[in-house]
């Protein structure tokens, strides 16, 4: 059903014709400047979602609520973040569902933490663990703008640390050293369940890798990713841009099994 754009939301500007996208947050009065001249954040409030307004140069943008990916790649950055392609297999490697209980270590800028808070839904939490006060509070502060704070609870911690949370649903790592929080990861998680993280380097994959086998987790997987973006065009052929996002990443998961009784 159409819920009307309200003043307080987070909000996709998309310039027609180009697709560039600006991210803004409704206010009373609020004006967006862009290159394109002035809109009024008033002509947006209260319309539809996919609502035309005119810029005071006479430029058409349309006004959506940012996507999981947009509100990614939107956030305030201060580290590399998760990118969406490999977010999608993440997510789906840590089996999420509203109300489950999440620990993410490497909070980073926030952008990985916006997609589970979301997906856990109300009633679930995110613990979102990082050495670095900067970054958490930044982090807070995208999580904030998209109305998702209240379900994350984030906190200073060294890798390698007891997490102060335990029985949770799914672990997240993304830090140059995971197979450091893999112990304490490993005590915390509820039995069966998944662990996935993110590394930048073979080397690093090889040892987080080890180090999960080493623990006793099971149906180990390592993955990389690969987008190609299409060039759909009405008269020319279609395929794909010749430049392409190369690298982002290795994907490990993989799950906690019990140790055999004795
Ligand atoms: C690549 S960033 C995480 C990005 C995040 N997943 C995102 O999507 O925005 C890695 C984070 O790990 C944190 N980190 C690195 N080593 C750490 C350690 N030993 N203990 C705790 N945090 C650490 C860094 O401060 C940094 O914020």
């Amino acid at each position: 059903m159409a819920r009307p754009l309200e003043y307080g939301e987070a909000i996709l500007l998309w310039e027609e014709g180009k697709g560039r996208t600006f991210l803004i947050t409704l206010e009373r009065g609020g004006e967006f400047h862009s290159h394109r001249g002035v809109i009024r954040h008033d002509d947006i409030a209260g319309r539809p979602e996919g609502v035309r307004v005119l810029s005071g140069t006479g430029y058409r943008f349309i006004a959506f609520r940012p996507r999981a990916p947009e509100r990614m790649m939107k956030v305030r950055r201060r580290t590399q973040i998760v990118y969406p392609k490999d977010a999608g297999w993440l997510v789906l490697a840590l089996d999420l569902f509203p109300g489950a209980r999440v620990i993410e270590m490497g909070t980073g800028s926030g952008a990985f933490t916006v997609l589970l808070a979301q997906l856990v839904g109300r009633e679930g939490r995110v613990y979102t663990f990082d050495r670095r006060e900067d970054f958490l509070s930044n982090a807070l502060s995208n999580l904030e703008r998209y109305g998702l704070r209240d379900r994350v609870e984030a906190q200073l911690l060294e890798a390698g640390a007891p997490f102060p949370v335990g029985d949770v649903d799914a672990v997240f790592l993304d830090l140059p050293d995971p197979w450091l929080a893999i112990p304490p990861a490993d005590a915390a998680l509820a039995p069966g369940r998944p662990l996935a993280l993110i590394v930048p380097t073979a080397e690093q994959l090889k040892q987080a890798f080890g180090t999960l086998a080493g623990a006793g987790f099971v149906a180990l997987e390592a993955v990389e990713i690969l987008e190609r973006r299409m060039l759909v065009r009405k008269r020319e052929g279609v395929r794909p841009f010749e430049r392409m996002v190369g690298f982002t990443g290795y994907l490990v998961s993989g799950r906690k099994a019990l140790p055999e009784a004795a």
